[in-house]
């Protein structure tokens, strides 16, 4: 891409990201009193199990659901049986509260897939991923590097939303780890997009903050790849929505994946 055209597509990208004034979304009372905060409730103690005895079960339980999720994951060698073995997993109870599986969308066979970290509301009630407000400035990102859903496959670590879009506990990840890990298997794809701080921690296996992730190359590899595959963590467009001023360093990794996807290309 010449300077002037990587230019345009970077104001296009602001444009499209609707960047156009430095104002809040709504009107901010500065005189307004601050908001109560409220008492914490007090938890009346359970009284059964001891706490280790408690947390024996829990764990116990815990790796016979991690158990059961392996296999069921590993005994799937097609995208369609893996979302018959999601859809027929009980191992995480946000399946319950969730409107629909939101499985994958886009090409299978693309060379970029992304990994979100669970669907949202809108998500929820149309079943595929990144069609809410975020989605729509994925979309855009990828406009911005030339490249659409027909270039990028798309799921996320946790195929149900979490109820009031919570944060997923470290419980439902673990659940949901080795489908997602079967499907960037069964997608192959050259390389890895880990979508905000939760995908990117969880994927690359690391307690770092998306801060320090993002902005360079990690190495992704789970059981059953046959090699490693780059991986290049960014900034999620919901937070993007929220800050925009980091579109700036998103920009910055977007032309790298481009730019690899590329070199990728031409040189295979
Ligand atoms: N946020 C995500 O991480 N994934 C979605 O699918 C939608 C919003
Ligand atoms: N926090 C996240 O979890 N993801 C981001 O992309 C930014 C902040």
């Amino acid at each position: 891409m010449s300077e002037d055209n990587a230019a345009l597509a970077l104001l296009k990208f602001y444009v499209d990201a609707g960047v156009d004034e430095a104002l809040d979304e709504g009107p901010i009372d500065r005189l307004a009193p601050p908001e109560p905060t409220p008492e914490p409730a007090i938890m009346p103690e359970a009284p059964t199990a001891t706490p280790q005895a408690r947390r024996a079960t829990e764990l116990t339980s815990r790796d016979e659901i991690t158990r059961n999720a392996r296999a069921a994951a590993a005994g799937a060698d097609t995208l369609e049986a893996l979302r018959d073995a999601l859809a027929a997993f009980e191992g995480c109870a946000l399946k319950k509260t969730a409107a629909n599986l939101v499985f994958g969308d886009g090409n299978p066979d693309a060379a970029l897939m992304f990994v979100g970290e669970a669907p949202g509301a809108e998500e929820d009630r149309q079943g595929v991923p990144f069609v809410g407000p975020a989605g729509k400035l994925l979309d855009r990102m990828l406009a911005a590097i030339g490249l659409d859903r027909d270039a990028a496959y798309i799921s996320n670590i946790l195929p149900w939303r979490p109820p009031g879009n919570r944060s997923p506990t470290d419980a439902e990840t673990a659940a949901c780890l080795p489908f997602i890990e079967r499907h960037i298997e069964l997608v192959g794809p050259k390389i890895l997009v880990p979508v905000g701080g939760t995908a990117a921690k969880t994927l690359l296996g690391t307690t770092r903050g998306i801060m320090r992730l993002r902005g360079r190359w990690f190495t992704y590899e789970s059981l059953h790849m046959t090699a490693p595959i780059p991986a290049r963590p960014i900034l999620h467009p919901a937070y993007l929505l929220r800050t925009p001023a980091q579109k700036r360093e998103t920009w910055m990794d977007l032309l790298e994946i481009r730019a690899r996807l590329d070199g990728d290309e031409g040189g295979a």
